[in-house]
C-alpha cells in the first residue's frame, strides 16, 4: 500500500517526504511546465530528496519514447520509471523498455480492456485516472474495481494498479479498498489524511 505524490514542486516533495509515508512520485509534462525548469534538474533533485521511484514521462513518436526512456533510466538508474501513453505506440514502447529491464508506467488508462494490454505489455503499472473517469459521469473507483478483480482472477502479478487523477481523500481509501497497489494524490490531498474532526475534538 503506497502513497505517491502527483507533483514536480520539489519544495512540496521535499515537505512531505520528511513525514516518511511518501513511497514515488508522478510527473507529467504539464506538472513539469508549471515547475517552469529544466526537466532533468527537477527530476536529479527528486532523485537527490531520496525518492526511489519516480514516474518521468515521455511523448513523441515510438522511436522518441523508446530513445528517451533509455536515456532516462541511464541517467537516473532504477528510480526511472518510463510514463508512456495507452497507445499503440505506447504500448510498442513498454514492450521495448520492458525488455531492457526498465519500469514503465502506463497512464491515460480509461477501461479495463486498456489495462490487459498494458499488463501483456509488460507494464509495471498502469494507471487509471479516477478523478477524469468521475467528471464524465462513470465511476472510477468501479474501474479500479474491475482491473483489480481481473488480474487476480488472471494472476497478474507483475503489473499494480496506481490509481492516478485522485483529488480528495475519500478516493484515496476507496482506491485502496478497490484493490490499488499505489495511489499517486495531489499534493493538497496529503495532508488532509492525517485529518479528522473528531481526533481534533479529543485532543482538547
Ligand atoms: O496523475 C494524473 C493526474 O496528474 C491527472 O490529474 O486532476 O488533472 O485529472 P487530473
Amino acid at each position: 500500500m503506497r502513497i505517491f505524490l502527483d507533483t514536480a514542486d520539489t519544495a512540496v516533495i521535499r515537505k512531505h517526504w520528511d513525514t516518511g509515508l511518501i513511497d514515488g512520485v508522478t510527473t507529467n509534462p504539464t506538472l513539469m511546465m508549471k515547475a517552469g525548469r529544466n526537466v532533468d534538474d527537477v527530476y536529479q533533485e527528486i532523485k537527490d530528496i531520496g525518492v526511489t521511484d519516480i514516474s518521468m514521462e515521455v511523448v513523441g513518436s515510438g522511436a522518441d519514447m523508446i530513445n528517451e526512456g533509455l536515456r532516462l533510466h541511464k541517467t537516473f538508474g532504477q528510480c526511472a520509471t518510463i510514463k508512456v501513453p495507452m497507445t499503440k505506440e505506447g504500448l510498442l514502447a513498454c514492450r521495448t523498455l520492458f525488455g531492457e529491464g526498465i519500469n514503465v508506467n502506463v497512464t491515460l488508462i480509461f477501461s479495463a480492456a486498456q489495462a490487459i494490454l498494458a499488463a501483456k505489455a509488460g507494464a509495471k503499472y498502469v494507471s487509471p485516472f479516477v478523478g477524469r473517469v468521475d467528471d464524465n459521469s462513470f465511476d472510477g473507483i468501479e474501474l479500479i474495481d474491475q482491473i483489480s478483480d481481473i488480474y487476480t482472477i488472471q494472476n497478474i502479478r507483475k503489473t499494480e494498479i496506481l490509481a492516478a487523477s485522485v483529488r480528495d481523500v475519500k478516493t484515496v481509501s476507496d482506491s485502496f479498498a478497490s484493490g490499488a497497489h499505489v495511489v499517486t494524490i495531489a499534493p493538497p490531498v496529503f495532508p488532509q489524511l492525517f485529518y479528522h474532526v473528531l481526533t481534533d475534538h479529543g485532543l482538547y
